[in-house]
């Protein structure tokens, strides 16, 4: 091949080059295209291997020729690559445009709360519809509000049923929140509607069902003509509403020094949904609401006249009731910084700390 031959073979060559690189669709392609035509084994590249070929006074016009032809090709597939990584960069932007940095970020739920909190809210609500307050007592006690005043004399056998811590001072732990009801009594006279949210403690053996310290709501109603079917009434509304499905209800007598007469109000277990598994104790039912009508011994101590005014009392087991909406079966969970029982409350859509009230 003359030089005019091989100046020919390398205006094709760039042209093909040329042709190649407008239909290359990307960078990959590109650098394909460098291997075929520059490498060693390229259609340039090989070219070099034929200078030998050449009289030797003509060799050095042949190299600068191929390696003349060489540069402009390189510089062109540089050129396109370039171009090539310039249309990938905007491609890639424009599908980050979607994000407008002028919108609100999406708020990242910063935690839940504790199941008890949770349904004592939800109970205050029911509740401060129905026209009652919410009230709140001391958790350290004397033993005349816990006791003597609810009816429960020193004597009294009754007092074995709640394992009391008693304090060096001469007073105790509140066993219950019932104390919280003279209390209110005292201090609002008739008539009178109050619930009390609150701790208690029990000097208990601990297990699955118990607890040492636990939650109740006391409730109290006082007023002209109150009787049983209005404490049966209320029950069903607060049970439903908590639940968020209507409850069964069963009702037996029960005791309780400081009222007469004593109900235990039991609803469908809610875990087995009343076939009968380990929380109820196979039985279908679970013991929720122990009421009844207020004692008249009470009401005197409460600084009410019984010959005027009935009244009915609660004390609504919250740690229990906030164990069957959520389905927790071990109470100790409750009190054992375990964070799972705080997963319960996020999966049932209880409305988080920060957007609550
Ligand atoms: N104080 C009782 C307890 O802790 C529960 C209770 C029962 C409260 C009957 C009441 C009531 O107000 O009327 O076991």
């Amino acid at each position: 091949m003359d030089i005019e031959q091989l100046t020919q073979t390398i205006g094709e060559i760039e042209a093909g080059v040329a042709a190649a690189l407008s239909d290359a669709a990307d960078v990959d392609a590109c650098r394909r295209l460098e291997t075929g035509f520059l490498g060693k084994d390229g259609t340039l590249g090989s070219l070099i291997a034929r200078i030998r070929e050449y009289p030797s006074q003509q060799r050095g016009e042949v190299g600068k020729l191929i390696n003349a032809a060489k540069g402009r090709v390189k510089a062109a597939i540089a050129g396109r690559q370039a171009e090539l990584e310039k249309i990938r960069d905007a491609a890639e932007s424009a599908s980050a445009t979607d994000f407008d940095p002028t919108l609100p970020g999406a708020c990242e739920p910063m935690g839940s709360v504790h199941p008890v909190t949770a349904v004592q809210w939800e109970v205050e609500r029911i509740f401060e519809r129905l026209g009652f307050s919410v009230e709140c007592g001391p958790e350290m006690e004397t033993e005349h509000y816990n006791f003597e005043a609810l009816n429960v004399p020193a004597s009294h056998p009754a007092r074995d049923m709640q394992d009391t811590f008693w304090l060096t001072n001469g007073m105790l732990l509140r066993t219950q929140t019932s104390p919280v009801q003279i209390r209110a009594m005292e201090k609002f006279g008739a008539p009178l509607r109050v619930i009390v949210p609150g701790r208690c403690f029990r000097y208990e053996t601990l297990d699955a069902s118990h607890e040492n310290t636990f939650h109740q709501v006391e409730g109290l109603m006082v007023d002209r003509d109150i009787s049983i079917p209005n404490l049966v009434a209320m029950a069903k509304t607060l049970l439903g509403e908590v639940m968020h499905r209507e409850v069964k209800l069963r009702i037996r007598p029960g005791f309780f020094p400081f009222v007469e007469p004593g109900i235990e109000i039991d609803m469908n277990c809610q875990i087995c949904d009343g076939a009968g598994c380990a929380t109820c104790k196979k039985s279908g039912w679970i013991e929720v609401l122990p009421c009844g009508m207020v004692h008249p011994k009470v009401l005197i101590a409460g600084g009410i006249d019984p010959d005027e005014y009935t009244g009915f009392a609660f004390g609504l087991g919250l740690t229990r009731l906030a164990m069957m909406k959520y389905g927790i079966r071990d109470i100790r969970v409750l009190n054992a910084g375990d964070l799972r029982p705080l997963v319960a409350t996020r999966r049932f859509g209880q409305p988080l700390i920060a957007s609550y009230r």
